[in-house]
């Protein structure tokens, strides 16, 4: 039997807000710590295993069903799985952690940045795109975002290094008993 437990930890929020960041960071200290650990983040798995689907609600909700059915095959297997998607919809996060919670623990994070913020930021130069009206579903701009009511963790990143969100993310996931404390050698 394997001592693993496997987990993810899912983070949802706005483009731009910092949740790739944030994951990169938190996926890097988990190796660090032992931890066997998969990223699924939403631009790569676009990019190769979502590549048919768009930015519908019915697309997003495929894109986010897909994820979530990765994350929990893989968590089941025994690693912890660090999700960064911009995951708008409630229902299909919902959906996303009762599957997942058939194996292993579900964390949602709120990568809660402000659209302002994520609008001054722009790193793609899409918000800018977004509101001169030449992307007719982008999220926050022209197409909704449901803030999460069910998540264990919010992060407000305004004033926070990604290294100081990264380690909330720890902390909680410390707090829920998916980590083995570090031995003293
Ligand atoms: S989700 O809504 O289906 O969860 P996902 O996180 O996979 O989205 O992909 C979001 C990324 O796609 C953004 O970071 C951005 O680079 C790109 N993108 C392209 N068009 C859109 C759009 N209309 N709305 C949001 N993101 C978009």
């Amino acid at each position: 039997m394997s001592e693993r437990n496997g987990f993810v930890v899912w983070l949802t929020g706005l483009s731009a807000a910092g949740k790739s960041t944030i994951a990169g960071i938190v996926a890097g200290e988990l190796e660090q710590r032992g931890v066997l650990v998969e990223r699924l983040d939403g631009d790569v798995v676009r990019e190769n295993l979502t590549k048919d689907l768009g930015f519908s609600k019915e697309d997003r909700d495929e894109n986010v069903a897909r994820i979530g059915w990765v994350a929990s095959r893989v968590a089941r297997a025994g690693a912890g799985v660090v999700v960064s998607a911009i995951s708008p919809y409630d229902e299909a996060r919902k959906i996303a952690r009762s599957r997942v919670e058939e194996h292993a623990a579900f964390v949602l994070v709120y990568v809660a940045t402000s659209i302002e913020e994520c609008t001054r930021r722009d790193p793609k130069g899409l918000y800018a795109r977004a509101n001169a009206g030449e992307i007719a579903t982008f999220t926050g701009v022209s197409d909704p975002y449901e803030e999460p009511a069910d998540a264990e963790l919010r992060i407000q990143t305004e004033g926070r290094t990604p290294e100081e969100s990264a380690a909330l993310v720890l902390a909680k996931l410390e707090e829920l008993g998916l980590l083995r404390q570090e031995v003293a050698a």
